[in-house]
């Protein structure tokens, strides 16, 4: 349903992503894995209109997005938690949330934070709590439940378990596997290589702005060769 057709990315003379391409089928969870700078966020961020893209298309449901606002790209369905959260510090639990709903109804957007505040226990008891006093696990779940906010119908994440301690990591899992249990579609970048391959449907390997590899989860979770190639040890 989101089709990513040769995607370039580029900053000025340096281009980052040389034509991805990646298809995020209804239901599904696709991972996309690679080392630093190979151009990751770059692609998620065109994807969502944060930068448009320098080649290429994006379409979803059948249209060609490419180019769309990111505004435009939320209310069509698609949302991304960004790398390093980017919640708003100054503003409550409560307050990130409304202010994430902002496209939705007033009432629609109140009964829709009370949800995620029940459903995710942690945000509902720090509710008033200005979100740059949250710890980095909790401030995770804010970001998640704030993407959440505009009920997407494809969630990109944007290593969501980044610079958390394990036990803070296993939960960032945890809710992915209820996302995807859930029928949640998702486009997921993490550096916990072998954990997001055992989780998703697709894989696709990024280096240096390509593609390298793609396959299943299981399938690109056997190539020992292509983690030495590209990912280094300890992926
Ligand atoms: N705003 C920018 N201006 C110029 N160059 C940029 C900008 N953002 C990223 N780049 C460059 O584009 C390339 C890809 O960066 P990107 O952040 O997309 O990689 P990444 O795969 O997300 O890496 P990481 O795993 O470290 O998050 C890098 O060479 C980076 O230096
Ligand atoms: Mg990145």
């Amino acid at each position: 349903m989101l089709t990513l057709e040769r995607v370039e990315v580029a900053y000025g003379s340096v281009r980052a992503v040389h034509g991805a391409s990646i298809s995020v089928p209804e239901g599904e969870m696709v991972a996309l894995i690679g080392p630093n700078g190979a151009g990751k966020s770059s692609l998620l961020n065109a994807v969502v209109g944060l930068h448009a893209p320098s080649g290429g298309a994006i379409r979803w449901r059948g249209t060609d997005v490419t180019g769309w606002s990111p505004q435009r790209m939320l209310r069509a369905g698609v949302a991304l938690v960004p790398e390093h959260r980017r919640i708003l510090t100054g503003l409550t639990t409560e307050e990130n949330l409304l202010v994430a709903g902002i496209l939705t109804g007033g009432r629609t957007r109140r009964r829709l934070a009370a949800e995620l505040m029940e459903r995710f226990e942690v945000l509902g008891r720090k509710r008033s709590t200005p979100a740059g006093l949250l710890s980095g696990g909790e401030a995770q779940q804010l970001a998640i439940a704030r993407a959440l906010m505009s009920r997407p119908d494809v969630l990109l994440m944007d290593e969501p378990a980044l610079g958390l301690a394990p036990v803070l990591r296993n939960q960032v899992f945890d809710l992915l596997g209820e996302l995807a249990a859930a029928g949640t579609t998702l486009l997921v970048v993490e550096q916990d290589a072998h954990r997001l391959l055992a989780m998703a449907d697709t894989a696709h390997i990024m280096r240096s702005g390509d593609i390298v590899a793609s396959g299943t989860g299981g399938e690109l979770s056997a190539r020992e060769d292509l983690f030495e190639a590209f990912l280094g040890n300890g992926t």
